[in-house]
């Protein structure tokens, strides 16, 4: 076994190189397993990703190679839909940004107008993706008798009556080629003046440079980020520049309990493959029909 001991992620060099004779990987999501990877690791049988999303994986060539993919389904449902009912909170009532005044001595006096956010109780969340994240969220919104009203790939409403009828936008659909760029300068335009964005799913799902002029100049109000595009951000990003977006660095995930299941989902899917049998949680299920040789 070797272990990449950096506390960056290795360079895409490094990472061919240690995987040049190996026989299963387990990755980060900032790990990119690529068709030219997998073209330099010809006895590779087996890639388990330590996350839910495997966007940072070309499926199809590994598909296409015979090479099981593993994720962590399921172990990190609720506890990202805290995360991003807590981003939600946060951006709507301003607490970020009156919190960063408290802690750099500009706490003013107590005033009506001071600091006014918008109401969570009784306002719409739209929630595009209503899946195992999307659902949870969902749950939490009911607690605060809100309105959901969503999108899903069986149903639901269409993405611009969603954003139009939002006061709450919290995006939960995964990575892929159709869903890059999801929400741009059109999408933001759709949406309302006093509208927030939430997004702890990923970052280039979002148009980050249409995101930042929709901050500055409007249409939205603000922003509940826990994933962005680039990642991390450069510290001179203009995002970071905008008292109206709340930015958390890829948390979602990050309680004690889940990354420790989430870790004993990625070795078992590891140690499963490498036995020559389906991996529990398998991305790519195609590949394992080829192995029952159905
Ligand atoms: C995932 O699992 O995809 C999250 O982004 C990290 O937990």
């Amino acid at each position: 076994m070797e272990v990449w001991p950096g506390r960056l992620p290795p360079a895409p060099v490094d990472l061919h190189a240690a995987c040049r004779d190996a026989d299963g990987l387990l990755c980060l999501l900032t790990d990119r397993v690529d068709a030219a990877l997998l073209e330099a690791a010809p006895r590779l049988r087996a890639v388990s990703v330590f996350a839910v999303g495997v966007d940072n994986v070309d499926l199809a060539a590994a598909t296409a190679r015979g090479i099981q993919v593993g994720h962590t389904p399921g172990v990190l449902t609720e506890t990202t839909a805290d995360l991003a009912f807590g981003l939600l909170l946060t951006t709507a009532r301003r607490i970020g940004e009156s919190e960063r005044d408290v802690r750099s001595g500009r706490w003013p006096a107590w005033s009506p107008g001071a600091y006014l956010g918008e109401e969570v109780h009784g306002a719409t969340l739209g929630i595009v993706g209503l899946g195992r994240i999307g659902s949870a969220v969902a749950r939490r919104a009911a607690g605060f008798g809100m309105e959901v009203i969503h999108t899903n790939r069986s149903g639901g409403l269409p993405l611009e009556q969603l954003l139009e009828r939002s006061d709450f936008v919290s995006l939960h659909v995964p990575l892929t080629a159709e869903t890059r760029g999801l929400i741009g300068e059109a999408e933001l335009g759709r949406m309302k003046p006093t509208a927030v964005l939430v997004n702890t799913a990923r970052g280039e799902l979002v148009d980050t440079d249409a995101l930042v002029a929709a901050l500055r100049h409007g249409p939205i109000a603000a922003a509940g980020l826990d994933v962005t595009d680039p990642e991390p951000l450069p510290p001179d990003h203009p995002l970071l520049a905008a008292d109206n977006v709340v930015i958390t660095p890829h948390i979602g995930s990050a309680s004690r309990r889940t990354r420790e299941l989430m870790a004993d989902m990625a070795v078992d899917n590891l140690l499963a493959a490498l036995r020559g049998e389906r991996m529990p949680h398998l991305a790519n299920p195609e590949v394992a029909d080829r192995l029952t040789g159905n």
